[in-house]
């Protein structure tokens, strides 16, 4: 019988659990044998791997994190280490591989496609960052998280009459903080594609303060490069208003996967399946215009992310 092999990479992303347990039992379905793969590419090299029925993915759908563990590979990155996976999936025969990870991921699987392995690649990562596709696996989770941060946040900054700044996670994409932003109603929202005013910032919350209001929360992306805690100071010295700084961190990539991260990663794992099923080779799956969609794994990463300035503009004139 024909084997699938899955491994999740890189950072984790809520949603992973649900790509693995969908790769699984569809690839059963289909008449496959599954195995899973421990550590992402570091088990590979390892030949960490281990057969995987139905019941192995039972009652993971709404668990945050991977059951598989994840890593981010220095080995992988080198000769060797490519050479010793791709003979590892030798060794298990291994026909084709799915990999649910993000951009670095995605690229590592671009080498194992140049050496002969048939790689599916779903988009797990919270950052949003793929061009090839709308949304990544977990990013709705980590803004809805993020969202439950600025209620809170906002309670005792009103409370305290302060300024706020919430750095999120984004080291070159700034999606977390634009749809937080915006969905959260932040006043600033400051992202790494585009430069921030400092200036303007303060005058916003002169202005707001005056008009009455009682809380000013800043969504900064830690790619920004400032450090937050420098930004609050500069703030408070310019405007008089206190001003404090929360960073979320790693709890931006925990937590129960959402409604739309489960059927996103649910349904690229089983698109991927059927392509694999079906013959075809190197394919990134993902979403657009609602509709899962796939692309050659190349052309994909060639894709650039689009950048929503309109997001940026409707906060703005609305906060
Ligand atoms: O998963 C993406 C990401 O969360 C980035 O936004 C963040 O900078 C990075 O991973 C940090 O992850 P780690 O410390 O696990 O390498």
């Amino acid at each position: 019988m024909p084997k699938i092999g899955i491994l999740t990479s890189g950072g984790d992303a809520p949603g992973m659990n649900a790509a693995v347990r969908a790769a699984v039992r569809t690839a059963l379905f289909n008449g496959f044998e599954a195995c899973g793969i421990e550590r992402g590419y570091e088990g590979l090299i390892d030949g960490e791997i281990r057969d995987m029925d139905v019941s192995s993915v039972a009652d993971i759908l709404h668990r945050g994190g991977t059951i598989l563990q994840t890593a981010r590979s220095d080995r992988f990155r080198t000769e060797e280490g490519i050479s010793k996976a791709v003979m590892m999936i030798q060794s298990f025969g291994i026909d084709a591989l799915i990999i649910v990870g993000g951009d670095g991921s995605m690229r590592g699987a671009l080498e194992l496609a140049k050496r002969g392995v048939n790689v599916m690649c779903l988009p797990g990562t919270i950052d949003n960052d793929l061009g090839y596709t709308d949304f990544t696996i977990g990013f709705d989770t980590a803004v809805h998280t993020v969202l439950s941060a600025i209620s809170n946040v906002r309670d005792t900054s009103s409370s305290h009459e302060r300024t706020t700044i919430i750095e999120v996670m984004g080291r070159h994409c700034g999606d977390i903080a634009l749809y937080s932003g915006l969905a959260g109603g932040a006043e600033s929202i400051l992202v790494p594609e585009k430069p921030y005013d400092i200036s303007a910032i303060c005058k916003k919350i002169i202005i707001g303060r005056n008009r009455g209001k009682r809380h000013n929360i800043i969504i900064k992306a830690e790619g920004v490069d400032i450090d937050p805690f420098d930004m609050a100071k500069l703030i408070q010295e310019r405007t008089g208003v206190e001003s404090k700084v929360v960073v979320l961190s790693y709890l931006q990539r925990g937590g129960s996967p959402t409604a739309n991260d489960r059927i996103l990663a649910t349904s690229c794992a089983y698109k991927a399946v059927e392509l694999i099923r079906d013959g075809s080779r190197n394919r990134a799956i993902g979403i657009a215009a609602n509709e899962i969609v796939h692309f050659d794994l190349a052309d994909a990463l060639k894709m650039a992310q689009p950048f929503r300035e309109n997001y940026l503009a409707m906060a703005d004139v609305l906060s």
